[in-house]
């Protein structure tokens, strides 16, 4: 068994609450890999230490990750920093326009997870023609279409894949046996 949180901050019309609901989803999609959907107000610092796998998830504001993700990293890095190494992680973002800034975004979420020491990976996967979360999932406001609803599931799948070969021992979960398309679609 391995865990996975998906931790999330949405403070505008809930969007990126919608892209961590379909990572959940994703998650999901692995048997034996437990989730916990949490957004900032909820999440505590037991659930940092519980997870094996950590999908992180900030609208895009001004270009990086909202202020309040932020601060709530911030106090907790005095208690959790150097406590979290070696755990797999992932992130996403919705921003108000396509080229607004959410690739930007999960960079900087990726620059704090490394910070802590975590274990960033992207995604090679194509979900659609021109669709891929090659550095985590992206989204121009809520996931509407079925692509943009699938690059979230395929983050979350992913997370829950590498948790299950790396943290449970089971190299059958790896995403190269996976029986979906993985292959690149185009338009
Ligand atoms: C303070 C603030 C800054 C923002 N900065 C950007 C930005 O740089 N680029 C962009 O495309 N959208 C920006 N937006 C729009 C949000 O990213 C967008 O509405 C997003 O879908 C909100 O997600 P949420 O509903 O989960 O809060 C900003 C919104 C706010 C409130």
């Amino acid at each position: 068994m391995s865990n996975v949180l998906v931790l999330y901050e949405s403070n505008n019309r809930g969007y990126t609450q919608k892209m961590a609901e379909f990572v959940a989803e994703g998650v999901s999609g692995v048997p034996g890999v437990r989730v916990r959907l949490l957004s900032n107000d909820q999440a505590q610092t037991k659930d940092l230490y519980w997870a094996d796998g950590l999908a992180l998830g900030s609208p895009t504001n001004l270009g990086g990750i909202s202020w309040r993700m932020k601060k709530w990293w911030d106090e907790r890095s005095f208690d959790t920093w150097g406590e979290l190494d070696g755990k797999l992680a992932c992130t996403f973002s919705s921003s108000g326009a396509w080229g607004g800034g959410s690739e930007h975004a999960c960079q900087a979420l990726t620059t704090l997870l490394m910070n802590f020491g975590m274990l960033v990976f992207g995604v090679t996967d194509y979900v659609a023609p021109k669709m891929s979360p090659h550095y985590g999932a992206v989204c121009a406001g809520e996931p509407r279409s079925d692509a943009e609803k699938e690059m979230c599931r395929r983050l979350g799948l992913r997370l829950a894949e590498w948790c299950a070969v790396y943290v449970a021992g089971q190299p059958g979960a790896h995403p190269k046996l996976a029986a979906y398309d993985r292959s690149i679609k185009h338009s």
